[in-house]
């Protein structure tokens, strides 16, 4: 399989690298990105690009890629302005839904509490809500979502938010209690790949959901 990776530099986009280059499926992995990933290895391609909402330098491989993978997105603690925040979050994400190929398939990380009827007060809610309802309407089955709550990055990033330095322990012994809390960044990529590897996935995964699939994924040997 050709897989492209969007958000690859961030918590869940980079151990996707690191699981996708572990797992001889993915013969090709393309990471379009705005900055190195600091990784090279002989099957990993890297793009660097600059404008988020135009797709025209990926023609040549966009045709023969078999899964999108996008993990794109920011904190709205960390992007305060609305118009800001939905461009980087909706836009960027739909602007390269809509240049894959008519078979290519999609793994999308939402967030839970997604609301796709566009009711909710909250923005992060209301605008992965629209990214989920208008992605499905794009794609339809090629299209799985996923719904983490809390992400705990199982390689620590670069820069730790504080609430993240607070939250993930606390979430990680929460979790097993209480499995709609948090899941790790192992997990999410875990499933990611299980969600085009393995038949009769749901196209919604919850944050239970997520870690189910992740228990079940196997790296070919
Ligand atoms: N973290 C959580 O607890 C959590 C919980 C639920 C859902 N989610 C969702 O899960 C997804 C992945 O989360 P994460 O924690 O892995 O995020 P992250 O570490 O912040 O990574 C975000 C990725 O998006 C890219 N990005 C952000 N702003 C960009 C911009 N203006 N232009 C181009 N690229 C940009 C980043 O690139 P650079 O490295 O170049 O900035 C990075 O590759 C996000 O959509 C997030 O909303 C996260």
């Amino acid at each position: 399989m050709i897989a492209l990776v969007q958000g690859s530099t961030g918590a869940v986009g980079s151990e996707l690298i690191r699981q996708l280059l572990g797992d001889t499926r993915f013969q090709r992995i393309i990471a379009i990105s705005r900055r190195p990933l600091g990784v090279e290895a002989p099957r990993l391609e890297v793009r660097l690009h600059q404008s988020f909402t135009e797709y025209g330098s990926l023609s040549d491989v966009l045709p023969s890629v078999d899964v999108l993978f996008s993990a794109l997105g920011i904190s709205q603690m960390v992007e305060k302005d609305p118009a800001r925040y939905r461009e980087i979050t909706y836009d960027y994400v739909l602007a390269l839904a809509r240049s894959l190929g008519a078979k290519t398939r999609m793994v999308f990380v939402s967030g839970q509490g997604a609301d796709p009827s566009g009711k909710s007060r909250m923005l992060f809610a209301r605008v992965k809500g629209d990214a989920e309802r208008d992605l499905r309407a794009l794609l339809g089955d090629r299209l799985t979502i996923l719904r983490p709550g809390l992400i705990r990055p199982v390689v620590p990033r670069e820069k730790r938010p504080l609430a993240e330095v607070i939250f993930s322990p606390i979430a990680a012994a929460l979790t097993p209690i209480i499995p709609a809390l948090s899941t790790t960044t192992v997990e999410i990529a875990h499933a990611m790949i299980q969600a085009v590897t393995k038949g009769g996935l749901d196209p919604l995964l919850s944050n239970s959901a997520i870690r189910r699939a992740a228990r079940q994924y196997e790296a070919p040997v």
